[in-house]
């Protein structure tokens, strides 16, 4: 069926189930104040997806309504949105699986990655966490900070090197650190297997799977048009069994999709055939590297703790998607304000000049956690970088059953009412913001727009609600369903910066540019491209020399 016919056909049947579900639910949130809409069909969705800066669309609402306000979806549905610190302990930390995820919000993922653990809910979901757990639990990832120091070394190598016949290097920072981090990942994948993606030597050029990965985000979903608006937001009414038929349209994005799918399933399968059968010796049995637990799984009798083969490579998948990108992304954004920040980036290198001195004093060779755990600005920088950059920049909720919203930051109803708490019927969405609540001036202090890492001096947690897994920070989202990965990505992100910054000098490039944060709309990700250049892909271009 040619695509408009089956596009109109969803629409149709979309429109249908929603009537049909609008005559049955009178119960609304429409006491709630919030931003006029001038669209019934697209609500304010196709205006979020098309900002130049991420964001600036709930920075604004947030001064004019406060920390909760309404916004309105496609098809005239009623959304809540808030960056209330309560609002969001409540929905993403305190409710268990009674706020699921959002079926548009998942299905993307899915019809990218199949069913990992970031695309299934409920039980499947706690099955997939339970298998998964033992390979980030800190004890193992402490094993992890050699290899991120191996890693970080082949970079600033490769840096030398390049830097030996030019003397400066003005380059495309995001682009190294993202194959840093896939070279990261692809080891800790196959550390008993000796996978590598190899990203570092081979450059882009190299590995189909790098190029495959390149601006995935971007290309998947960096302002869509409003037919692909409206599409995607038919699929919340849809049945799941024709929402996979999706990834057969012959419109881009969807082939790119699934020749990504495809290719990485291919390596899987073939990953899984080599290697599959040496994770029954001795050594492997007792590794707590991912694949030897994924392959593991698979073996299991008990359902409870058993893969089968396409959730086992849909996991892979997933672990490369969600873990390096974001973590490359971070770094970049972290690399690009020290380069505007000269004076803190000479007190960071300061700082690490001298632990490494005294690293050095006492006979020893590489950094430990605790070495890197004591450099103070570093973390304070990394912490900063994550509360203005979250990478993912909040996350569609949906309420599972009828429930009462508790509100810190009380707001003015329609009416005039104060209130202190919205009663929300099942099936409520609701959209978190992570970036609006990292900006909220009675948290962090007046100056909320500004990268200043010494506020991290005196932030006093306890006049904070406590929110997420880390440093009140919900960049790594929070509860049952919080970042796997945070603190695996905290010391590779420690280990990286100290190697980087100890060695080389980041300033802005040459020619002059303005770096714009761009929105991956349906995902939530945000990416740093120049201004003017969005379609080019993500970039940060900075100069690099070596430090004095
Ligand atoms: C700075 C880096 C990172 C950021 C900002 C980040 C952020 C997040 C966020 C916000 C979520 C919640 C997503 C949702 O609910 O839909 C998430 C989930 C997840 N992250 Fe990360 N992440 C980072 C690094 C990593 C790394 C390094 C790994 C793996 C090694 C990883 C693996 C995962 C997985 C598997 C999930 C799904 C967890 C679940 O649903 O149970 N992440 N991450
Ligand atoms: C989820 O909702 C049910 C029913 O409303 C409630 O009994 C339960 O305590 C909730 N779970 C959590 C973790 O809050
Ligand atoms: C997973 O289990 C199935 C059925 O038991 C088996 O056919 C398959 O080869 C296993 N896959 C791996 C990767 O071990």
């Amino acid at each position: 069926m040619p695509t408009p016919y089956l596009s109109a056909a969803f629409v149709a049947l979309a429109l249908l189930v929603f009537v049909v579900r609008r005559i049955f639910d009178g119960r609304t949130v429409k006491h709630i104040r919030g931003p006029p809409s001038s669209s019934f069909l697209f609500g304010h969705d196709f205006e979020y997806a098309s900002q130049e800066e991420a964001c600036s669309l709930e920075f604004k609402w947030m001064s004019q309504y406060g920390a909760t306000w309404r916004t309105r979806g496609a098809f005239g549905k009623d959304y809540l949105m808030t960056v209330d610190p309560k609002a969001t302990q409540h929905i993403m930390q305190k409710s268990g699986y009674n706020y699921t995820k959002k079926t548009t919000f998942i299905h993307s993922a899915w019809l990218l990655a199949g069913p990992g653990i970031v695309n299934v809910l409920g039980t499947d979901h706690q099955r997939h966490r339970k298998i998964m757990n033992p390979a980030f639990s800190a004890a193992h990832l402490r094993t992890f900070l050699p290899l991120f120091q191996r890693i970080a070394s082949k970079l600033s190598d490769k840096w030398k090197g390049e830097l030996m016949a030019t003397g400066e290097l003005d380059t495309l920072l995001n682009r190294w650190l993202s194959r840093a981090t896939l070279d990261i990942i692809g080891e800790d994948l196959s550390a008993a297997f000796n996978y590598d993606y190899n990203a570092l030597d081979g450059g882009a050029e190299r590995s189909a799977l790098l190029k495959g990965y390149e601006d995935i985000f971007k290309d998947l979903d960096y302002h869509p048009n409003k037919a692909a608006v409206l599409f995607r937001a038919t699929w919340d009414y849809i049945p799941v069994s024709i929402l996979k038929l999706i990834k057969y349209l012959p419109v881009e994005p969807w082939p790119r999709v699934r020749s990504l799918n495809n290719l990485f399933r291919a390596y899987g399968r073939q990953i899984l055939r080599e290697q599959g059968s040496e994770v029954d010796t001795e050594k492997k049995v007792a590794s707590k590297d991912i694949l030897s637990i994924l392959i593991k799984a698979n073996a299991s009798e008990d359902p409870k703790t058993r893969l089968d083969d396409d959730e086992i490579i849909a996991e892979m998948f997933t672990l490369t998607l969600a873990g390096h990108e974001t973590t490359s992304s971070t770094l970049t954004f972290l690399f690009y304000e020290l380069s505007k920040n000269q004076k803190y980036q000479a007190r960071m290198r300061e700082e690490i000049r001298a632990l490494r001195a005294r690293v050095t004093a006492r006979g020893g060779n590489d950094f430990t956690i605790e070495d890197l755990d004591s450099l103070t600005l570093t973390m304070n920088a990394i912490k900063e970088t994550l509360r203005l950059h979250p990478i993912l920049v909040g996350l569609p909720r949906v309420a599972e059953k009828d429930d009462v919203i508790p509100l810190s930051r009380p707001i003015t109803s329609t009416t005039g009412e104060v209130i202190t708490e919205i009663p929300v019927r099942r099936g409520q969405v609701i959209h978190v913001s992570f970036a609006g609540y990292q900006r909220l001036p009675e948290v962090w202090g007046e100056d909320v727009h500004t990268w200043n890492p010494d506020r991290w001096f005196n932030i006093e947690s306890g006049r904070q609600t406590n929110v997420g897994v880390f440093a009140n920070l919900m960049s790594f989202a929070a509860g049952v369903r919080a970042c796997i990965g945070w603190r695996f990505s905290l010391i590779e992100m420690q280990a990286l910066t100290a190697e980087l910054v100890e060695n080389f000098q980041f300033d802005p490039p040459a020619e002059k540019v303005e770096i714009q944060r761009a929105l991956s709309g349906v995902i939530f990700a945000m990416f740093p491209v120049v201004k003017g250049k969005a379609e080019e892909g993500g970039a940060m271009p900075l100069k690099i020399s070596l430090a004095q």
